[in-house]
Formats: C-alpha cells, sequence, structure tokens
C-alpha cells in the first residue's frame, strides 16, 4: 500500500508505476498493490491530469479513485510505503498496536538519496511531476528486487 496525503498525485503513480513492472515480470499473481491517502479531500477522484499526464508520457498505463487509508489496509498490506515524514506522522496516528506490517518510506529505496521525502508535486509545474516519476521509478526498481529477494519470487 503506497500512502500519501491526497492520493491524486505521488501514491497512485507509485501504484501504477509498480503495478506496470509487477505485470512485465508476471508477478501479478504474488503482488497486488493499491495506494490511499491519509486525508479524505479528494475521495473518489481520478489522479490529479498531471499525474496521468506523466505516467502515460512514460507509457505506464494509470486508472485509480482517491481512497483513506484506513484501520483495514494495516490488516490487508504486508507493507505500507509512505512518500514523507508527514505522511509517516499521519500514518502513526492511525495505526493499530497490533499490525504486522512493514512500514518503510519509499525513498529508503532510492538508490541515489535514500531517507529523503517523494517531493509533493500538487504545488507545482509538470517538471515537478516528472521529477516525482524519476523518483518513484528509481525506487520501485530497487523495492521489486527487493519484494523478489525477500519472498523468493521468480521473475516469469
Ligand atoms: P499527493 O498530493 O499527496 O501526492 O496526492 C497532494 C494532493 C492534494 C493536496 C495535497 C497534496 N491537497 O492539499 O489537496
Amino acid at each position: 500500500m503506497f500512502v500519501c496525503l491526497g492520493n491524486i498525485c505521488r501514491s497512485p503513480l507509485a501504484e501504477a508505476v509498480l503495478k506496470n513492472k509487477v505485470l512485465q515480470a508476471n508477478l501479478e499473481d504474488y503482488i497486488y498493490i493499491e495506494s490511499s491517502g491519509t486525508a479524505a479531500y479528494h475521495l473518489g477522484e481520478n489522479p490529479d491530469p498531471r499525474t496521468t499526464s506523466v505516467a502515460l508520457k512514460h507509457h505506464v498505463p494509470i486508472s485509480h479513485k482517491a481512497q483513506q487509508l484506513n484501520t483495514h489496509h494495516f490488516i490487508t498490506f504486508d507493507y505500507i510505503l509512505v512518500m514523507d515524514d508527514s505522511n509517516s506522522e499521519n500514518v502513526a496516528k492511525i495505526k493499530p498496536s497490533n499490525s504486522t506490517s512493514a512500514f518503510f518510506k519509499l525513498r529508503d529505496f532510492d538508490s541515489l538519496h535514500k531517507r529523503s521525502d517523494v517531493i509533493d508535486p500538487w504545488f507545482g509545474d509538470e517538471e515537478g511531476f516528472e521529477e516525482c516519476y524519476q523518483t518513484i521509478d528509481r525506487c520501485t526498481d530497487e523495492l521489486l528486487l527487493f519484494l523478489i529477494n525477500k519472498h523468493h519470487l521468480a521473475k516469469g
């Protein structure tokens, strides 16, 4: 489960990019991906048009309706991956104490800049969305390798 604030920019893009890689590796029976926001501002909305545009520019299909992270997700998902420190704080507020979901910042998987935030592109321009895509693309490459190794998945 990828998590950001509004679930219309960063996390639906991460969902789409990783889903595409999982499909290309024939791992869709083993890895199930969703995304959500900690806020309810955009519930039911499609991704921001700039998110869709950068995804399609890179030939990544994207289709999503914004949803809010809830306690049930901590049972359903083995991994919760947030985009920034503010998301971390918001997730910590609703995370059930008995949750066994592994928790990461997506940039923990960044081969260039570990542990920094995936910058929120919402207030910026198209360039910010392209940078966001590049960060997500890099991190999801590493994340997928991590999942393959950790769970002994064979790329088809
Ligand atoms: P996201 O970006 O968290 O990457 O989906 C945002 C989208 C909307 C808002 C903030 C961030 N907002 O304030 O409405």
